[in-house]
Parts: structure tokens; sequence; C-alpha cells
């Protein structure tokens, strides 16, 4: 008997998760040296986690032998500060993707809908597969979430509705305002997702708590994979009514967070001014790599996070003719976006090189008609 015939038929119409490959792989692929490589393909940080936060890593590594603090007692309460909310309003995760798989196991099953917008996180559309639920996917309306049409898709199966904003892959985002009208003019059965992965890179970030202190469906999630660069550490958290927050931790594992992970968000959380620079920095290179890119007559679509979708011709030829100089991005046909990549905003060097390494494919690309 095959091992398949065994699995659960949601399982078997799973994609697996493609992510950025990672620089050691490229460098033996391509026999390139991988300190000459740049990885712009996963929207993480260039300028790194906060020295703060890597001084406490370590500290934490010492203790490793030790089970780390199941309920994450410590980072609720800095995070309770830090929003001025409630410790009970916050559940941590082992990055915010568990937290979105976590908001499956709570509330979906066969016959129930997520709705959600097309292109967005990808991650909705697996896990909603995954729980045999199904996705209800609305087309972007100028690049960005088309909230009213998101509200028209609701119906008395709508489980979930997740909104990204700003949005992966697109940079966009919808205004407070948009998103405090939107989530008050759902129905009470429906439960809201607001994906805050990217929001510190925004000026002016919206408020929603004002719309979880008024008893909304809502929970909103953030990450200490972007702007705080901690990546590898697997650190997210959602934010929430506590009735939620306690549903969630019902279905998380014991000790889903590790304590490096934890230590380094805590101290990741107190550095303000170096998230701030790295938020000032990162705009400043959005700015001149939209410049550059219009001078080399790209589209490229007005982006307020820490990556930019550019119109290339074919992103997957662009992949691996920018792979060749050593500079890693992210080709977004299975966003539904064949020509066109997405990269990060780099360092000003990283910008620089991903630029060179461009127009070079771009020469190249044109000689060969
Ligand atoms: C919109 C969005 N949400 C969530 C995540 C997941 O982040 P993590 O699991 O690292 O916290 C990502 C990662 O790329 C993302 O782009």
């Amino acid at each position: 008997m095959n091992i398949e015939s065994l699995a659960k038929p949601s399982v078997l119409t799973q994609p697996v998760y493609e992510p950025g490959k990672p620089i050691e792989y490229v460098a033996r692929e391509l026999g390139l040296d991988p300190a000459g490589i740049i990885k712009l393909a996963s929207n993480e940080n260039p300028f790194g986690p906060s020295p703060l936060a890597v001084e406490a890593a370590t500290r934490a590594l010492a203790q490793g032998a030790l089970y780390p603090d199941g309920g994450c007692y410590e980072l609720r309460q800095r995070l309770a500060a830090f929003h001025g909310l409630g410790a009970d309003q916050f559940v941590v995760g082992n990055g915010s993707n568990e937290l979105i798989e976590l908001l499956g196991h709570v509330f979906l099953g066969p016959g129930d809908e997520v709705v959600m917008a097309n292109p967005a996180f990808v991650v909705y559309k697996l896990v909603t597969r995954l729980f045999g639920a199904k996705p209800v996917e609305v087309p972007l309306r100028n690049w960005t979430h088309d909230l009213p049409a998101m509200a028209a898709a609701v119906t008395p199966r709508t489980k979930l509705v997740c909104v990204c904003s700003p949005n992966n892959p697109t940079g966009t985002a919808n205004s407070a305002a948009e998103l405090i009208q939107f989530v008050r003019s759902l129905p009470e059965h429906v439960v809201v997702v607001i994906d805050e992965a990217y929001v510190e890179y925004l000026e002016n970030p919206p408020d929603l708590k004002p719309l979880i202190r008024e008893g909304r469906n809502l929970i909103c999630l953030r990450t200490f994979s972007k702007i705080y660069g901690l990546a590898s550490l697997r650190v997210g958290y959602g934010y929430a009514g506590p009735s939620l927050c306690t549903l969630l931790n019902r279905v998380r594992q014991p000790f889903n967070v590790n304590a490096i992970g934890l230590a380094a968000a805590l101290a990741a959380l107190s550095d303000a001014k170096f998230a701030q620079g790295c938020a000032e920095e990162t705009r400043a290179g959005m700015a001149f790599i939209e410049a550059q890119l219009g001078l080399l007559r790209l589209e490229s679509v007005p982006s307020r996070a820490n990556f930019v979708l550019v119109k290339v011709g074919s992103g997957e030829a662009c992949f691996r003719g920018l792979q060749k100089a050593g500079v890693i991005v992210r080709p977004v046909a299975s966003y539904g976006l064949p020509g066109w990549i997405r990269v990060t905003i780099g360092s000003r060097t990283d910008n620089g090189r991903f630029l060179a390494a461009l127009k070079q494919w771009l020469g190249q690309a044109s000689d060969l008609g």
C-alpha cells in the first residue's frame, strides 16, 4: 500500500511552500563565493538584528539546556506595555506563520471559507487548504486590497477574512480609516486577521487597537522577522481580545517559541532607535531604487514596505540572470505575476549591486533581441 493513500486528501493537494533560496545553496549551485552573494528575496532586514538582541540571544544560549518560558510571560508583559493592551491580549508564535496555522486549527474545517486578496501572502491560502476549507480570492484593485469587494465576498460560510497591509507581494497598504470601516462593516460570525508584518515600515502606521477594545472579532499579526531582523529565530505575535487569545493558546504546542528568540525579541523591542533607523534607511533605499527603476523605464508598484515589485519581462529569466551576478531576488510567478520580480530593499551597497546586476541583465536581454 502506498503511503499517499493513507494521507488526508487535503495534504495530497497541498503544494510545498517555496522559500527564497539560502545563500549557501546558491553558492554551491553556481560555484560562487557565499561572501559575495546578497539575498534580496525574503524581505529580511539587511541591517541585521539590533546589537542588543544579539547580546541577549548569546546570553540565552548559555541556558540552552532549559525549556523556554512556555507562556512567553515576560514578552507578553513587555508587548502589553508597548501596545497599551493587557498581557492576556497577546499570543506568541513560532513566527507569525504559526499563528496563521493556529487560526486554522481553531476556526477552519471542510466547507468553511476564507476570504483573502489575490495576490496576497500565500500562507493564508496554504493554511486554508490544509484544513480542507476553501480560499475565496478577491482580486486587488490598483494593486491594493479591494476591501468593499472583500466585504461583498463574505457569506454565511466565511470564517476568516485575511487582510495583509502592507501587502506581500505588492507593498501597498490600506489606510487606517479604510481598515476600521471594513472591520466594523463585517458580520459577527467572521474573524478578521490583519497581517501587519511590515507595518513598522509605514510612516504613520494605523492604530487598530480601538477595534479590539470595542470587542470586534479581530486579530492583528506582527513579527520580529522583518524590521527587528530576527527572521531565523522565529518569533511572531498576535494581539486580540483575551477570549480569542485563549482559543489560540489551546491549540499551541507547549514550548512553541524558543528561549533564544524570546530573549532576542525582548531586547529588540527595547531598541526603538535601531528599528527607527532601519525604517528610515529602508525608505531612503526605496526612494533611490524607485527613481533608478524610473530612469531604466521599468514599471514598479509604489511600495510602502521593505520590498518592491518590478516588471522585468520574465521574472524567472531575470532571477536567473541576477543570481549569476550573486544577487538573489524573488520571481513571483507563483503569485500570478510571471513578468515580475520582488526585490527586498537592502543596504546602500546591496541596492547598488542589485541595480548594477539588473542593468547588466537588461543589456544582455536586449542584445539577445
Ligand atoms: C505578510 C507576511 N506575513 C507573515 C510572514 C511570516 O513571517 P514570520 O513567520 O517570519 O513571522 C511573512 C513573511 O514573509 C509575510 O510576508
